[in-house]
């Protein structure tokens, strides 16, 4: 079998005392689709962070394309082709929506602007934002706005992208336009790691499910098997 896109080997994080991941271990395969579940402080969007190199691991290992990546800054992994979107929004609110995905690819492909330009209009076509080209990112509406961060990540050209709670906030409706997004994404093979509390969505999209508190993994698998599992009941219902 081929080496996994991604490996997290054995990761732990701590800030100060406070040990957030603890021994956390798990693998992506490329054009795969992993949802991430777990409560509020599970350690979700902190892996994400050990997996870009915004934070660094207290021990473990972060593999990518089977290349230890552990001691790589955050731009370096990013031109190796791993993208993240932000729980909280952050595009620069002054800039249009395709400045903002020019910086992205400049940033992420160290190309030019000149060259970038087409690709980045690809992009927006991509995400349902060319009609929007040339608003002031803070005058979107919230389902623009993350579709402006789902092509800030796209215009880096990942490999693997992470999202952070991309369909929380949105309306039923916009929940299904979300989908549609990522849904193309992922069909010219990007392989996506999804952490989403809105479970009918991530299951729309993912092959598999891990679940996580304390910063360490409790179950992996099947959708439906960890949908139906104590470990999910006792995590969401608080039952045992
Ligand atoms: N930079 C930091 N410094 C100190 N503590 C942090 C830092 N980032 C996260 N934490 C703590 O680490 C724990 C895990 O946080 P994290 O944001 O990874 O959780 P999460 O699973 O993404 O939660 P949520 O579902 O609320 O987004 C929390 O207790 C949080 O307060
Ligand atoms: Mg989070």
């Amino acid at each position: 079998m081929a080496a996994p896109l991604l490996e997290v080997q054995r990761v732990s994080k701590s800030f100060g005392k406070l040990q957030v991941i603890n021994d956390l271990s798990f693998q992506v395969q490329r054009g795969e689709a992993l949802g991430i579940l777990g409560p509020n402080g599970a350690g979700k969007t902190t892996t994400f962070s050990l997996i870009t190199g915004e934070h660094q691991v207290s021990a473990g290992r972060v593999f990518f394309q089977g290349v230890d990546v552990t001691g790589l800054r955050p731009q370096q992994r990013c031109r190796l082709g791993i993208a993240r979107t932000y729980q909280i929004p952050r595009p620069f609110s002054g800039m249009t929506v395709f400045e903002n995905v020019l910086v992205g690819a400049t940033y992420g492909r160290g190309k030019s602007e000149r060259a970038s330009r087409a690709f980045c209009r690809d992009i927006l076509h991509e995400t349902g934002l060319l009609a929007r080209a040339d608003t002031p990112a803070g005058q979107l509406r919230l389902l623009d706005r993350k579709r402006l961060e789902l092509a800030r990540a796209l215009a880096t050209d990942p490999q693997i992208l992470l999202l952070d709670e991309t369909a929380g906030g949105l309306t039923e409706h916009e929940v299904h336009e979300l989908l549609d997004v990522v849904r193309r994404i992922r069909e010219r093979g990007v392989t996506i790691l999804w952490i989403e509390h809105i479970l009918h969505a991530l299951t729309a999209i993912v092959d598999r499910l891990l679940l996580m508190d304390f910063g360490t993994k409790l179950l992996e698998g099947d959708p439906a098997t960890v949908l139906a599992s104590d470990e999910l009941k006792m995590i969401y219902l608080g039952v045992d």
